[in-house]
């Protein structure tokens, strides 16, 4: 796919180590961040291995790939990134999620009844760089009828931003 690489990071012997005993009582897991039909985020173990994957725009793989020469193979001692592009809020929603501690603020599937926007869709526009109600209401149409849904779509905006309610590492 032109424009498009593959990049395959094998985390380190030590990390294979520590998983393959966790693994022994757990079933295989596959962590899954992405924005959609750009880039694509995989962490997965199973049978003691553990793998990083993803795919998608230059950017992104220049970020992850600075990113682990900054920080090494194991993805898991990886820092939160604190910038606001799409690479690095892709990237801290994965940590997260590897860390458990992803919580999202707002869980229904649709967040603008009055004009049938589902979450996901404005949850997306935000990673591709929406990052004000304003700017989400043009991207998506929410929050362009009563208006009730526009404090859900900012806590939406603040939790991905890192706004308030900040996660530690
Ligand atoms: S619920 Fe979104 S504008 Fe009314």
């Amino acid at each position: 796919m032109k424009g498009r690489e593959l990049v395959y990071i094998p985390l380190s012997q030590s990390v294979c180590v520590l998983t393959l005993k966790s693994m022994t009582k757990e079933k295989p897991k596959s962590i899954q961040v992405h924005l959609n039909g750009r880039d694509h985020l995989e962490f997965s173990e199973d049978q003691g291995k553990s793998q990083f994957r993803f795919i998608g725009c230059h950017e992104l793989n220049q970020f992850l790939t600075n990113y682990r020469q900054h920080h090494g193979d194991n993805i898991k001692s990886w820092p939160l990134p604190e910038g606001l592009s799409h690479s690095e809020l892709l990237l801290k929603e994965l940590l997260l999620k590897i860390k458990g501690q992803w919580n999202f603020p707002y869980q229904a599937d649709e967040l603008c009844h009055c004009r049938c926007v589902p979450t996901a869709i404005v949850d997306q526009a935000i990673l591709a760089g929406a990052h004000t109600p304003e700017a989400v209401s043009r991207w998506t149409s929410a929050s362009t009828a009563c208006g009730t849904c526009r404090s859900d779509v900012e806590k939406m905006i603040n939790y991905r931003l890192g706004l308030k309610d900040k996660v530690k590492a």
